[in-house]
């Protein structure tokens, strides 16, 4: 529905439960995300969170990320949305045969996008695992900043982990 160069937002279908499935039972996937216990998922699981990506929400919803063969090859979305300050907090997630080929940072584009140009909001933010340097750089080249460092702030693969803080503001204020 929304549309770039190598990749498309849309929803997500039933028939996206087995790539959905496969996606978050990686390791290396889940241990990157900064909340949360890198657990494993059942099909039951994912299935109850596709069911929660609806039409019938206030926005804090996930979009299925398509590339140009019709491959499911992620997701990402505003996590968590304050209509009163008009600001999100975004997810993003490529699985792993999909890395490295631009992707994510195009996803990022169409993301902000829609949360400026469709949903009004003027401030939008993402909280990454310091070591996170594809993330990182994905953000970057969409205009995104780093305002601050929580240290130490995650424990995950053996060791303590300081968390990035970045943000971008609406490129035309309303
Ligand atoms: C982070 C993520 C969304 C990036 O998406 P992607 O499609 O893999 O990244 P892109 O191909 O758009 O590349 C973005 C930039 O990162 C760089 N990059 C990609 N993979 C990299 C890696 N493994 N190490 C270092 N840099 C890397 C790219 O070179 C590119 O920068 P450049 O244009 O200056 O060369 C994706 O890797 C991912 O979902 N990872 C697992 C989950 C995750 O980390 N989510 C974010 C949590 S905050």
């Amino acid at each position: 529905m929304y549309e770039g160069k190598l990749v498309r937002l849309r929803a997500f279908e039933s028939g996206d439960l087995d790539a959905c499935h496969a996606f978050v039972n990686d390791y290396e996937t889940v241990a990157s995300m900064v909340k949360g216990l890198p657990l494993p998922s059942s099909y039951d699981d994912e299935r109850q969170w596709l069911q929660h990506q609806t039409t019938y929400t206030r926005g804090e919803y996930q979009f299925a990320i398509e590339n140009g063969d019709g491959d499911l090859v992620g997701r990402c979305g505003p996590v968590s949305v304050d209509w009163k300050n008009r600001l999100a907090e975004l997810a993003i997630m490529i699985g792993t045969p999909y890395r490295g080929r631009g992707f994510g940072t195009e996803a990022i584009s169409l993301l902000c996008a829609f949360c400026f140009d469709e949903m009004n909001l003027r401030r939008l933010k993402i909280s990454v695992l310091a070591d996170n340097t594809a993330a990182i750089r994905c953000y970057e080249k969409n205009g995104f900043v780093r305002e601050g460092l929580w240290r130490e702030e995650v424990y995950r693969g053996g060791r303590w982990q300081d968390v990035i803080l970045m943000a971008k503001f609406r490129p035309n204020p309303a």
